[in-house]
C-alpha cells in the first residue's frame, strides 16, 4: 500500500492562506486539521438551530482524536465539517493548512477522496457483493481494472475478509459489514479517517475487534483517526486526545489520560462517571446522602494522576485523615503510559470536619470527593 503521505488532502495544491495562524504558532504547521472559530447554524421549520459555536481545535497528523458529548451536543455536525458534508456557517476549516471553505465541486471530490468516513449503519449497497462494494468508489474515480483489483484484494485482506469476496451484505455479521465499510473508506489511501459511532451497533466483543483493526490501520498506515462514540471505554482504549462538546461548544479538551483522570466540567464528569466509580454493589446499596447515625463512616473517593499515583504514600494519607481509615477499593491503571490511581476509603471517627478532611486528602490526590455515608 502507498503510504498515507502520498495522498494527503491538499498535499498537491498546498497554498498557504493569507491569514494562516502558523506564523504565531509554528507547531500548527504539523496540524492536519485546524478549526478556527467554527460555527454551524441549521435553518429548521421552527427557526435556527445553533449546532456549533466558537469551535477551536487542532488535530495532529497520525493522532487518534475522540469527540464525546451528550446526544445533540453537535458531534456529528463537527465531524461533518471536516469533509464539507456540512458547510460551516462561520469560521474556518483548514486541512493541511488549506481553507476548504471555497472548494468547488471538483476540489471537494478530491478532498473527500483523501478523507475516508465510516458510519454506524455501514451504508453498504445490499445488491452488491463485498468485492463490488469496495470496488465501486474506485470505478467511479476511473481507476483501471488491474489497479482496482489489486487494491480491493489488498484491502479485503487487511480487514480480514479475503474469503468473503462474493458474499452479499445480508449474509454478513455487523462486525463484518463494518469491515467492508472500513475497506471501502480506505480505497483512496486517505490521510484522515472519520468514524461517526462506528461501533455503536456492535456487541462488545465485535467492538473490540473493530477497535483493534482501527488501531492497526492508524499505526500501519499512519492515518489520522477522528472518532465519535458514546462508549467511553472506546475512547480510553484508543484515543490520544479527546474533546468534550456540550450545546455546540467545547467544554473540555486534552490528552485522554488527563481528561479521564481528572475531568473538570460537569458534563465530562457525568459522561465518565460509569468508568470512574468503582463502588462495590453492596456498598452502593448502603450509601446514604446524609449521616444515618452519629458515628457513621464517610465514603471518600480519591483520584490520583501522574507521578503521585505511581507510589501513593498511603500511610501518610491515612494518618493525615485521622480516625479509622479502611481501604474499600483501589488500584492503579495505566492510560497512555500515565498512572491513574483511584482509592475508595471509609473514614470513621476523624477529628476533622468534612471540608477539612477533603482539604487534607487533596494534598495527596488531584481529586477528592465525599460520595456519601454508611452506618
Ligand atoms: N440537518 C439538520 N437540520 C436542523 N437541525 C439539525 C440538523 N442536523 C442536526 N441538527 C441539530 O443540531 C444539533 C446537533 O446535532 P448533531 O447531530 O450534530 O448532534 P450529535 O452530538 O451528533 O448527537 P447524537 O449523539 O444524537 O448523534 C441538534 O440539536 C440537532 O437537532
Ligand atoms: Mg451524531
Amino acid at each position: 500500500m502507498n503510504t498515507a503521505q502520498a495522498s494527503q488532502p491538499g498535499h498537491v495544491q498546498q497554498q498557504p492562506s493569507a491569514t494562516a495562524p502558523t506564523a504565531l504558532h509554528p507547531e500548527l504547521h504539523q496540524a492536519q486539521v485546524r478549526l478556527i472559530d467554527v460555527g454551524k447554524t441549521y435553518e429548521s421549520a421552527s427557526g435556527p438551530v445553533v449546532a456549533l459555536s466558537h469551535i477551536d481545535l487542532t488535530i495532529q497528523r497520525g493522532e487518534v482524536f475522540g469527540i464525546i458529548g451528550r446526544s445533540g451536543a453537535g458531534k456529528s455536525s463537527l465531524i461533518r465539517t471536516l469533509n464539507r458534508l456540512e458547510q460551516p456557517s462561520s469560521g474556518r476549516v483548514l486541512i493541511d493548512q488549506v481553507d476548504i471553505a471555497g472548494f468547488d465541486e471538483n476540489r471537494l471530490v478530491e478532498l473527500r477522496r483523501g478523507i475516508g468516513m465510516i458510519f454506524q449503519h455501514f451504508n453498504l449497497m445490499s445488491a452488491k457483493t463485498v468485492w463490488q462494494n469496495v470496488e465501486l468508489p474506485l470505478k467511479v474515480a476511473g481507476v483501471p481494472r488491474l489497479q482496482r483489483e489489486a487494491k480491493v484484494r489488498e484491502l479485503l485482506e487487511l480487514v480480514g475478509l479475503q474469503d468473503k469476496h462474493h458474499v452479499y451484505p445480508a449474509k454478513l455479521s455487523g462486525g463484518q459489514k463494518q469491515r467492508v465499510g472500513i475497506a471501502r473508506a480506505l480505497v483512496h489511501d486517505p490521510a484522515l479517517l472519520l468514524c461517526d459511532e462506528a461501533t455503536s451497533a456492535l456487541d462488545p466483543e465485535t467492538t473490540q475487534s473493530i477497535l483493534a483493526l482501527l488501531r492497526e490501520i492508524n499505526q500501519r498506515l499512519g492515518l489520522t483517526l477522528v472518532l465519535i462514540t458514546h462508549e467511553m471505554a472506546v475512547i480510553r482504549e484508543i484515543c490520544d486526545r479527546v474533546v468534550v462538546l456540550e450545546r455546540g461548544e467545547i467544554v473540555e479538551q486534552g490528552p485522554v489520560w488527563q481528561v479521564f483522570g481528572d475531568p473538570h466540567h460537569e458534563v465530562s464528569k457525568t459522561l465518565l462517571a460509569p468508568l470512574q466509580q468503582n463502588l462495590p454493589a453492596d456498598l452502593q446499596a448502603r450509601l446514604r446522602s446524609s449521616p444515618p447515625t452519629p458515628n457513621s463512616a464517610l465514603i471518600v473517593a480519591l483520584r490520583l494522576t501522574g507521578t503521585a499515583s505511581e507510589e501513593p504514600d498511603l500511610a501518610a494519607l491515612f494518618a493525615s485523615l485521622g480516625g479509622r481509615v479502611r481501604l474499600l477499593h483501589g488500584g492503579v491503571e495505566r492510560i497512555q503510559g500515565h498512572a491513574l490511581g483511584h482509592l475508595l476509603l471509609a473514614v470513621a471517627g476523624s477529628p476533622h470536619s468534612e471540608a477539612h478532611l477533603l482539604e487534607r486528602a487533596r494534598r495527596f490526590a488531584q481529586q477528592a470527593e465525599v460520595l456519601g455515608y454508611v452506618a
